[in-house]
């Protein structure tokens, strides 16, 4: 009989890195696919566009109110309620879950005390942060997990050395199967704004640990007006970040600045289109990261660590921290590093159907 396996997705990274694993689950013989969707990402500028590109149906079970959850423990346990109920209803056998969002967690625990079987993909990232909320759920996820789908022999080690109960599959960065059916199926978007190729910074932030933090926050600001002096900086603003520069009042530091474009988060093809085509990527995106290794684009890490030491180590990528002087030069340095002049570290494109046939056994 077909087991049936419910892929959990709730925030827009996890829609890229689910949506490969979804079709192949759903393409397997021997497993019937079903989808939730927690309601984390709630606003359509990090959802409806991104669902739409990969070709996901309306999810099975869709859990509502968690847009009014403004702790992590109220939206864990709302996520968590919502998705013991999905899972009864949908008559699961197994639960895949990806990354390290609250989404996973909640949907983690739900599944371990309904006693069905757990998939962890993206299992195995450490950043030994232990001020990150994400390192707190990748961890107590691997330790719960029966499938951990490690992307790396790193992340695979790492496990080993944790002990973890579950069985370990080192099946690739699901990252790459997103990127290759974009790629291959769909043509790259390039924003409307005035960019042109090579002449761009593309910089993101959103890290709770960065935009939370008013001194911090006001540093990433600095270190966009000392960069646009040189080149274009082009700023997608994630919603969390929007909301802390308005609470901080630091609208006017952006509004001034004649060689920033900033905008709402783009849509996936429109992502991709901006890693690839800027100069250098300026990010707290663990995402972001893997993207622009992956399509030859330098990166300057602004973060203390990084759970993708990968990037760093075929060097791809510099974790910078957020200290304004020691960004600038590593952008300096990260501007001399030649475009592609490293192998992709996070494997072949063929991930999501590892895991499928790791789960039908
Ligand atoms: C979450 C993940 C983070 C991931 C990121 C990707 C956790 C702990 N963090 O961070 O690992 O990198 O998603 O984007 O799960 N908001 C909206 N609309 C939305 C969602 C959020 O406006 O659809 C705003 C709200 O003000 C909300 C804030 O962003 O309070 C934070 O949202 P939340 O989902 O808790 O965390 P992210 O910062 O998005």
């Amino acid at each position: 009989m077909s087991k049936i396996v419910t892929v959990v997705i709730g925030t827009r990274p996890g829609i890229v890195k689910m949506a490969p694993v979804f079709k192949a689950v759903n393409d397997h013989p021997e497993l019937m696919a079903r989808l939730v969707y927690t309601g984390q990402h709630y606003s359509a500028c990090l959802k409806d566009e991104i669902w739409s590109a990969f070709g996901l149906p309306e999810p099975d079970e869709l859990i509502e109110g968690i847009d009014k959850a403004n702790t992590h423990a109220t939206q864990i346990a709302k996520m968590m309620i919502g998705c013991e109920k999905a899972f009864s209803e949908l008559n699961t056998d197994v639960v895949l879950v990806c990354g390290d969002a609250n989404t996973n967690l909640a949907a983690g625990i739900a599944a371990r005390k309904l006693n069905l079987q757990l998939g962890h993909v993206e299992s195995g990232l450490r950043s030994y942060d232990w001020s990150m909320p994400e390192e707190h759920n990748r961890v107590m996820l691997d330790h719960i997990s029966d499938y951990l789908f490690a992307p790396t022999s790193e992340s695979a080690a790492i496990l080993a050395r944790e002990n973890v109960k579950g069985e370990v599959f080192t099946t690739g960065n699901t990252v790459v199967d997103a990127l290759n059916f974009a790629v291959e199926s769909k043509r790259l978007i390039k924003p409307q704004y005035d960019l042109t190729e090579q002449e761009f910074v593309l910089f993101t932030t959103h890290r709770q640990e960065n935009v939370d933090d008013e001194s911090k926050l006001a540093n990433l600001l600095s270190i966009v007006e000392m960069v646009s002096q040189d080149l274009t900086v082009f700023f997608p603003v994630h919603p969390r970040t929007k909301k802390m520069i308005a609470h901080f009042g630091m609208r006017d530091r952006l509004g001034n600045l004649s060689n920033v474009i900033t905008c709402d988060p783009l849509n996936y093809l429109e992502t991709l289109w901006s890693i690839k085509n800027a100069r250098l990527v300026l990010t707290d995106s663990g995402g972001l990261q893997e993207e622009s290794c992956v399509l030859g684009t330098p990166c300057v890490t602004l973060r203390e660590n990084t759970e993708r030491p990968e990037s760093i180590k075929v060097g791809a990528n510099v974790v910078a921290g957020t200290d304004p002087k020691l960004v600038l030069s590593a952008v300096m340095n990260q501007l001399k590093v030649k475009r592609s002049s490293w192998a992709n570290p996070f494997g072949d494109g063929l991930a999501s159907r590892r895991i499928s046939d790791a789960i039908s056994c």
